[in-house]
């Protein structure tokens, strides 16, 4: 079987849609197909990997994965820059080699040391390392000077906090800045990638767990922990990834061009819709809004202006982008209307297809068991939200609804795609008992355009959503 090609990330090193059009000399609908088969014919490959390494690209020949970005000394681009927080734990000193391979990949580095890293290494050996000043002191007059912790924060192309203490990562999700790390994490508005390192009990703590699921709704990347011996002995998960590892996953976050929608406005439903029986009871289902949540947060990490339209959920509201918070299918059908015109709409949101008839505004009573022993309710088709903004005369250019489906899940989500003009289908398979799909972190599914079909493999909603916004952005040409 060929080699998987990431060619998301190949036209990212050559500089965009037109550029990887203009080094093939092939139209965009080929790059599209090669996109979706994820492969690329012999002497398509051997172009691409002539251009890349003619920039001064490190390329493997067989799947062309980058190893190593262009060289500082003949690269006429910017080198992105990574913002190092080093956390205070035993593994504070592999920041030291991870910053050694970022340099090495073509990344610039700068410091920040907490107060309690810098009881495992010095200012001193990190600024020599980076050859950057490394920051210590949210309160020092001079750096506020020379660079305000906001400037310092908005500087970077990622932000990469490694260990992630569980200090560091509570602090973080409770959106505390009583320090300059935790300052910046606020003030950034680029990626944030975490390498956690625990103790494994601290990592198990349920404190942790939803600590680190708050970091991630919000978007944070995070690589690790891994399995194995930790710093104090004992053996499970807790243990940081390694350099090696983390600063290939920060290269490739950190030259992805984060503000690829900027300009764009986009629309995205999630979550379920609640439909009143009476005044205490309602028809609703098992959305927890991750999915949607997780795109929106995708889209507005790359600059595009989105309206996440909400069903009632238990998810924290995602800075940077305007949340609309309803009820029933027809408030968020009203609420999808009033953020027209739109670029972009996503519709993640299991939106309830009937309704109660006529909903009692009093609690209604049980029936009479002597007389009746059942209880009728008379429901109603909901408005299609999706089909709507298909029809509508201000249809956003890409429209991509979600199927979930129990069976033939390819056939009914492309007759899905079909009836309600949309332009993607993203298919989910749901309600497995092992997989659920609704309410889990994970999701597999399939993205069904007009001319192709990409199954993609299982995934954290959080990833998804990345490389979704990754092909919508693509789909822009940007
Ligand atoms: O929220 P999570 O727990 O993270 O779970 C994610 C998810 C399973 C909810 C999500 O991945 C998903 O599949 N969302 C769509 C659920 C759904 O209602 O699918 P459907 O096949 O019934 O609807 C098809 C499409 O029409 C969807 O885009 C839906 O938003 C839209 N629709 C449906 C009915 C309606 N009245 N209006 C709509 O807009």
């Amino acid at each position: 079987m060929a080699n998987h090609v990431d060619l998301t990330a190949i036209m990212t090193a050559l500089g965009g849609r037109q550029a990887m059009q203009d080094v093939l000399g092939v139209g965009a609908s080929a790059i599209s197909n090669y996109i979706a088969r994820g492969s690329v014919p012999t002497h398509v490959r051997s172009k691409l990997y002539n251009a890349l390494t003619a920039r001064g690209y490190q390329v493997r020949l067989d799947d062309l994965s980058i190893l190593c970005g262009p060289d500082a000394a003949t690269s006429q681009i910017k080198k992105p820059m990574v913002l190092l927080i080093i956390g205070g734990g035993i593994a504070a000193y592999k920041a030291l080699e991870t910053a050694r391979r970022m340099q090495q990949l073509g990344l610039d580095v700068t410091g920040v040391l907490t107060k309690s890293a810098a009881q495992f290494i010095t200012p001193l050996s990190v600024a020599a390392l980076t050859n950057q000043k490394c920051y210590d002191d949210l309160f020092s007059l001079t750096d506020e000077a020379e660079m305000g912790h906001i400037r310092l924060a908005r500087s970077a192309d990622l932000v990469l906090v490694m260990p992630a203490t569980a200090n560091l990562m509570a602090r973080a999700a409770c959106g505390l800045a009583d320090d300059l790390a935790t300052t910046i994490l606020l003030a950034t508005t680029t990626p944030i990638l975490m390498a956690p390192a625990m103790n494994p009990a601290m990592w198990a703590h349920p404190a942790t767990i939803a600590n680190q699921a708050i970091l991630r709704q919000r978007g944070i990347h995070m690589i690790g922990p891994t399995e194995g011996d930790t710093a104090c002995g004992e053996i499970g998960s807790g243990r940081m990834s390694e350099p090696a590892d983390i600063a290939a996953t920060a290269f490739e976050l950190a030259v992805k061009r984060p503000q690829s929608l900027a300009g764009k406005t986009a629309i995205v439903t999630a979550g379920p819709t609640v439909e009143p029986i009476d005044s205490v009871r309602f028809i609703a289902n098992h959305s927890s809004g991750k999915q949607g949540y997780a795109i929106a947060v995708a889209l507005a990490a790359r600059g595009a202006s989105v309206t996440l339209i909400s069903g009632p959920v238990a998810l924290p509201a995602p800075p940077q982008l305007q949340l609309v918070s309803v009820q029933t299918a027809r408030d968020m059908q009203a609420a999808a209307h009033a953020a027209l015109p739109a670029d972009i709409a996503i519709c993640a949101a299991a939106v309830a297809d009937w309704r109660v008839a006529e909903a009692s505004h009093a609690k209604l009573k049980k029936p009479d068991h002597r007389t009746d022993t059942q209880m009728q309710l008379s429901l109603v088709e909901n408005p299609d939200i999706l089909a709507a903004l298909g029809q509508s005369d201000q249809r956003p250019t890409l429209l991509v609804g979600f199927a979930a489906e129990t069976e033939d899940v390819l056939e009914n989500a492309t007759a899905k795609r079909h009836r309600k003009q949309c332009d993607w289908i993203v298919a989910n398979q749901v309600g497995a008992a092992d997989d659920p799909v609704f309410g889990s972190d994970q999701n597999h599914i399939m993205l069904i355009s007009e001319t192709a079909v990409e199954n993609w493999p299982r995934m954290l909603k959080t990833e998804l959503a990345d490389k979704l916004a990754d092909r919508i952005a693509m789909e822009f040409g940007t």
